[in-house]
């Protein structure tokens, strides 16, 4: 099962869509649904099927693939009128990208088969925008090893990383620990950049200076210099979408009993963003939150 798999794909924004434009240059044909159609038309003109609805992706399809802001979004996508589980049959797959709490996953998948008897991967992704385009985007999966199995060739275009962590769920809650780390380092480089302008140094040329000690990584090389030059056009993700998957890790943390305090810390700063009616914005104007008015 490779390029001759009939794929799904609903949900085309700033990850989805080079998602779905990389496995259509790999070969994969591909019927795509958007809430807007609108942002169907660059993949239209690469040779991709536009359906009317997600039941319509599920009986095109043998696979379809999700990639939507949040758990409310899959749920509707999945269970709401004309959606997946009124198309899909048994045999056929769910791949879910986007990413939602390990709890929600899990249930999904329960009420997937329950309903329609398809199977459901969860597969968040890492690696952003310059990773969806470049096909380096790190996967982890949760599911059953034969679903994963399934899933492993589809997805060679845009992850070399696809790793099973578990079962059901697993993926997701992997993905909270990748977003432990990269939620709690966003709002540290703002400080790192900020640190540099009042000392006095180019802070635009931290990446170059930093590259390859101990404080590398691929957030510095992207962000930092959005953050020195106060621009984030186009943006790469909002600050509101960080900010679900850092509290669906403190609910998960509360619900097994731990603290974890840097990530709390880290949470405020997306929230006090939002709470400004700036959580639409790129993660990197967390650096407006360090500069004096
Ligand atoms: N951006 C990143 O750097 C990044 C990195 C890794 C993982 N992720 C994850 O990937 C997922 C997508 O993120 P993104 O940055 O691509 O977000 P985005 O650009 O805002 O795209 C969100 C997509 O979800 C669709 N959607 C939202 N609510 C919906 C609903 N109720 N019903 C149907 N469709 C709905 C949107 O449709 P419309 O076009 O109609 O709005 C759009 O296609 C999220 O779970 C995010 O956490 C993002």
């Amino acid at each position: 099962m490779n390029a001759a798999t009939r794929l799904g794909f609903i949900g085309v924004g700033l990850m989805g869509r080079p998602m779905a434009l990389r496995l259509l240059d790999a070969g994969h044909r591909l019927t795509a649904w958007n809430r807007t159609h609108d942002k169907l038309v660059p993949l239209l003109a690469r040779g991709a099927v536009a359906a009317a609805s997600p039941a319509e992706v599920a009986r095109a399809a043998e696979v379809v693939m999700i990639c939507v802001t949040d758990q409310r979004a899959v749920e509707q996508v999945l269970f709401g009128p004309d959606g997946v589980a009124a198309g899909g049959s048994p045999g056929k797959l769910v791949v879910d990208f986007s990413s939602i709490a390990p709890a929600a996953a899990r249930d999904c998948a329960a009420r997937l088969e329950a309903g329609c008897g398809m199977g459901l991967v969860d597969a968040p992704v890492s690696g952003g925008v310059p990773g969806a385009e470049k096909g380096t985007l790190a996967i982890m999966a949760g599911g059953r090893a034969e679903h994963v199995d399934r899933v492993r060739p589809l997805v060679a275009s845009l992850s070399q990383h696809f790793t099973r962590m578990g079962e059901s769920g697993a993926g997701q809650a992997t993905k909270l620990c990748n977003q432990v780390i990269v939620g709690s380092l966003l709002p540290v480089l703002a400080e790192a950049v900020r640190l540099a302008e009042a000392a006095g140094v180019e802070a635009a040329m931290l990446p170059e200076a930093l590259r390859g000690g101990w404080a590398d990584s691929i957030p510095l090389q992207v962000f930092a210099p959005r953050m020195a030059a106060r621009a984030w056009d186009p943006p790469l993700g909002a600050a509101d979408t960080m900010l679900k998957d850092l509290d669906n890790a403190l609910a998960l943390a509360r619900e097994r009993g731990i603290e974890l305090p840097m990530l709390r810390d880290a949470a405020q700063r997306y929230r006090l963003l939002s709470e400004r009616g700036l959580g639409g914005q790129d993660p990197a104007a967390l650096i407006g939150l360090l500069d004096r008015d």
